[in-house]
């Protein structure tokens, strides 16, 4: 199955209330990190779109990178399996960093990272999750700001793809 049908879509959340859920949340991390250097790290690729609106909201000299993981493949279904196919360009030792993830599904792939990230030493590390789908939930992983919670639905389009395609 490569692709979806136009019937398939349903609009789950207007341009409005993403862009005014992104203000929302770049004010409260402006607010937390006012006196704190911070770094954004966005998952690729799913998370460029969100990294790209959400660090234009963060009124703060932030510092921005990226880190590429295997995830989905093709199919819908996680396979359980992370690995790290871009590492970051800088280092993070001593920093403030924030982990910005399109969605949480299963949580393994936001658990692998925040534990990877923990062994480079860094001052804190928080996450940022535009789409959360607690009912998929395989680990726990703590989720510091969140843009909206779904059902265990799923959606494509900002940033997310199927098939690498809609994003
Ligand atoms: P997790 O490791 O299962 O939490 O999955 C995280 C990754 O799976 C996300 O960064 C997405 O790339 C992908 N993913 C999970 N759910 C969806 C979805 O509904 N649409 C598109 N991609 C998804």
């Amino acid at each position: 199955m490569g692709e979806l049908g136009e019937s398939a879509f349903k609009i789950l959340f207007t341009e409005e209330q993403i862009k005014n859920k992104i203000v929302e949340i770049g004010m409260q991390i402006t607010k937390d990190y006012k006196r704190e250097n911070l770094t954004v790290i966005g998952i690729l690729k799913g998370a460029f779109i969100f990294v790209a609106d959400l660090i234009r909201q963060i009124h703060l000299p932030v510092a921005v990178d990226f880190i590429a993981v295997s995830s989905y493949g093709s199919a819908t279904q996680s396979s359980g399996e992370v690995k790290i196919i871009k590492d970051l360009d800088i280092s993070v030792k001593g920093r403030n960093l924030l982990l910005v993830e399109d969605i949480v599904d299963t949580g393994l792939t936001l658990k692998y990272l925040l534990e990877n990230l923990k062994s480079r030493d860094p001052a804190s590390i928080k996450t940022c999750v535009l789409l959360d789908k607690p009912q998929a939930r395989k680990v726990e992983v703590p989720i510091n700001y969140r843009g909206f919670t779904i059902d265990n639905v799923f959606v494509v389009g900002y940033g997310l793809d199927y098939d690498q395609k809609y994003r």
